[in-house]
């Protein structure tokens, strides 16, 4: 063993950083990982553990070395000659601190900023905090609206929460994703995860909120992309009106022969049915648009608009698709086809 006390200190504050940094590693400090940002979280936390248990150990083993080493003995008459200043200590002391937290936030910046940052083909979920629930809103196809008490999250998938509150601040938190996000009463607040593990947890309430609060909870469900589908279709209910229509455009092959912005659709071969409205008002002068537009789907033939071919329509859609199917294809046509003028 050396004698100097400083190459001690030294040595005994590595041996207690060998023991105690692989215990400090492998205790498991937070619930299962159920997200991608769990993962980048987690990897964090511990490179904190790495940087800051040996600082913490150094520490404590100078403090408790100098205690033992350096105490007052029988005999002892006073302290020794007052030291002044050391200025290449002083640096010491301030430099490497500032350069290792800095760096540790700029690493725990980029984390951050890489989890928050706006992700290709993500979901949107309406998040709403009231005393002492939280519902969920979602957008199914058609446009129509589901709202639910209960989360469901297709597996995989990049969501953004956008949350508020009816009343007061409520924090909204799932801890197997890691981050929470406040409801604050007038404002949006946003969070993303993608979480990437089946299963159920809970979600959580974390901001005192009234006397219901520790009650305040809710559970998700992470299922697979087609579960959830299912779910989120069977919550919307039968499509109706523009919206099964447009469903119907897009099942029964419209896109391939029509123009229709409001489908994406850009076929060439039959008239351009963004300009349907003024079509029928042209060429249907007196009847309402809808008669001119039923008409070309169930007898395309009784009427062809100049300069497209004749049976190229197909002429079964009429015995094909139910009253109310052809209502609907009509009405999304209507309401997609008048606004643009070219
Ligand atoms: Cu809502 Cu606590």
């Amino acid at each position: 063993m050396p004698k100097s006390p400083l190459a001690r200190m030294l040595i005994y504050g590595a041996i207690a950083t060998a023991i105690l940094l692989p215990i400090s590693l492998s205790i498991d400090w937070f619930p299962k990982q159920a997200s991608k940002s769990a993962h980048q979280i987690d990897t964090l936390y511990d490179v904190l553990l790495i940087v800051s248990v040996p600082i913490f150990v150094l520490v404590m083993t100078v403090a408790i070395y100098s205690v033992i080493r350096f105490r007052a003995r029988p005999g002892d008459t006073g302290d020794g000659p007052p030291i002044h200043g050391n200025a290449r200590l002083e640096v010491v002391w301030v430099v490497i601190p500032f350069l290792l937290v800095s760096s540790l936030a700029t690493y725990a910046w980029i984390t951050l900023h890489d989890i928050e940052k706006k992700k290709r083909g993500e979901m949107i979920v309406h998040v709403t905090g009231q005393q002492f629930e939280w519902s969920y809103r979602y957008t199914a196809s058609g446009g129509r609206t589901v709202q639910s008490n209960t989360l469901y999250l297709p597996v995989n998938k990049p969501v953004k929460f956008e949350i508020n509150t009816k009343d007061v601040i409520h924090s909204f938190w799932i801890p197997q994703f890691r981050l929470k996000s406040d409801a604050v009463p007038g404002i949006t607040t946003n969070w993303r995860a993608t979480p990437d593990r089946l299963g159920r947890y809970e979600v959580v309430c974390t901001e005192l909120c009234g006397a219901g609060h520790s009650l305040m909870r809710s559970t998700v469900y992470v299922v697979p992309e087609q579960t959830f589908t299912a779910w989120l279709n069977k919550q919307a209910g039968p499509a109706t009106g523009p919206g099964l229509g447009k469903q119907l455009f897009a099942q029964n092959g419209c896109s391939g022969c029509h123009t229709l912005a409001a489908a994406g659709a850009t076929g060439k071969v039959g008239p351009d049915l963004d300009r349907v409205v003024q079509d029928a008002a042209r060429y249907a002068k007196g009847q309402p648009a809808a008669t001119y537009i039923r008409q070309s789907i169930v007898t395309p033939n009784a009427f062809v608009v100049p300069g497209f071919p004749r049976s190229t329509m197909p002429q079964t859609f009429g015995k094909q698709l139910t009253a109310q199917q052809i209502s609907a294809l009509v009405q999304f046509l209507i309401q997609s086809g008048g606004g643009k003028k070219k």
